[in-house]
């Protein structure tokens, strides 16, 4: 077994399982901080480096200067959209959708651009410090396997599954599937990534169901996935989709999907309430993530709390998109779990810090104006995430037995971030300690590594 070790750095964490709303108690700091970490990459001791327990024989890494917090946790991001950020297409969604990304996407049934793209998208993952995603994929076995053989390769630790389309319009021809083959294909991947025992939990796959959102299944696709989806979901099976995204007048996605499927919430259609078909199998459980819930109904937020599932929230697309500001109040007061998603590439930076900036920022002049504290930022990019995708119980804090999942922050190549991180020293200690972590989230801090499970993910961070 390989030995354990310790690094050295200022360490800043949440403690324990707080919500949102209780993060400021539960931030932690340790400017002289140790994390010690055993042969398996599991933590054994977080500290301030004089208190820590140091097992006989552990090599002892000397990163002083560097910031070391919980690994940023992405909870809505695309793979075949790798390419497809910056798109111009300005402020409809579907048109959006039809202009860009249904035929960008298409480009990965081609197996030299599939490997590139896995390989440039885990890349930038780990680059933008993200040590746990939950990834849309392709439609594409090819691109599919080359995905799963450079998150094996890289190490990170990803819930993933294809994205299947079964309807959509002509641009979305290539990526379509008949049901029967989409769910053949979801069921093939689950087979071959998900863990099945738990002698497998340390595997860093875990499988999603990924229906694209609601306009990419009919009533009774939805139907059959439900089942599909309750025989699944016992076994540990994610599930994620779109929700509410883009209301934009009487064509747009709202109003479409309710026109089309006659329901009077977008919910209904995940829920098993389409027309006759009510009560059928509902895919709202634990382990459901609804990406942006802009759009949503009191009725909608109440079924969402009720069963458990979480929000993937993208301010940074949503701006891109001019979706709207995903209401954070109602949201969080409802007690749904939010994390942070990139969705890229709607949005426009890997970078889980660009999307708290974007957080911060949008809140703070939504209607229902709220100021994000710097620990409510650190839960939404970590602990949050965690919480969202239920591991938190290995991830999104740095504590004793949980998995050594975090990144090393070098505030230093940027001299005036390192200046204002200096200047701190003669604040009051709760204020300073407030300060430095939210300028270090906002200032999108450059990564100087990643680590999933105390290994180092393998990537040349320029
Ligand atoms: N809704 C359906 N597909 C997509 C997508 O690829 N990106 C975003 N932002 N919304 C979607
Ligand atoms: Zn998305």
């Amino acid at each position: 077994m390989p030995s354990s070790f310790v690094l050295c750095a200022h360490i800043i964490t949440l403690q324990g399982s707080p919500t949102v709303a209780a993060a400021d108690r539960a931030l932690r700091e340790f400017p002289d901080g140790a994390i010690v970490v055993d042969g398996r990459g599991r933590i054994l001791d977080v500290g301030s480096r004089d208190q820590v327990r140091i097992p006989d024989g552990a090599l002892i890494e000397d990163y002083r200067g560097l910031f070391l917090v919980p690994g940023f946790v992405d909870t809505h991001i695309h793979f075949p959209q790798v390419y497809l950020r910056d798109c111009y297409g300005g402020g409809s969604l579907l048109h959006w959708l039809e202009q860009w990304v249904f035929p960008g996407e298409a480009a990965l049934a081609d197996r030299r651009i599939a490997k590139a793209a896995a390989q440039d998208f885990v890349h930038a993952l780990a680059r933008a410090g993200t040590t746990t995603a939950l990834i849309f994929g392709s439609q594409f076995t090819v691109a599919q396997e080359a995905l799963y053989e450079e998150l094996r390769r890289h190490g990170l630790r990803a819930v993933v599954g294809r994205t299947l389309m079964t309807h959509g319009p002509k641009a979305a021809a290539p990526l379509l599937t008949t049901l029967d083959e989409g769910l053949a294909l979801c069921r093939e991947e689950i087979a071959a990534i998900h863990p099945n025992s738990e002698a497998e939990r340390d595997s860093l796959l875990r499988a999603a169901i990924i229906p694209r959102f609601a306009l990419s299944l009919d009533a009774r696709g939805f139907a059959k996935l439900g089942e599909f989806y309750a025989e699944q979901h016992e076994r540990g099976v994610h599930f994620t989709t779109h929700l509410s995204e883009n209301a934009e007048g009487p064509t747009g996605e709202v109003a479409t999907v309710k026109k089309r499927f006659r329901v009077a919430n977008y919910l209904d259609v995940y829920d098993g309430r389409i027309g006759t078909g009510r009560g059928r199998p509902s895919l709202l459980g634990e382990r459901s993530t609804f990406a942006h819930a802009v759009h949503t109904t009191t009725q909608e937020r109440k079924r969402l709390a009720k069963a458990g599932c979480s929000v993937a929230h993208c301010p940074s697309s949503q701006l891109f998109l001019g979706s709207g500001t995903m209401p954070w109040r109602k949201i969080s007061e409802a007690g749904i779990t939010i994390g942070a998603g990139s969705d890229v590439g709607a949005g426009d930076s890997f970078s889980i810090p660009t999307v708290l900036n974007a957080a911060w920022k949008v809140h703070m002049s939504a209607a229902d104006r709220v100021t994000l504290s710097p620990a409510s930022l650190l839960h939404l990019g970590t602990l949050g995430g965690a919480q969202a995708l239920r591991l938190s119980d290995r991830i999104g804090t740095l504590e004793a037995g949980k998995d050594a999942d975090f990144v090393l922050l070098d505030p230093r190549s940027d001299e005036l971030l390192a200046k204002r991180l200096e200047a701190t020293a003669g604040l009051p200690a709760a204020q300073a300690r407030n300060q430095r972590l939210f300028a270090l989230l906002m200032g999108g801090p450059r990564v100087h590594s990643t680590w999933v499970q105390g290994r180092r993910v393998p990537v040349t961070i320029p």
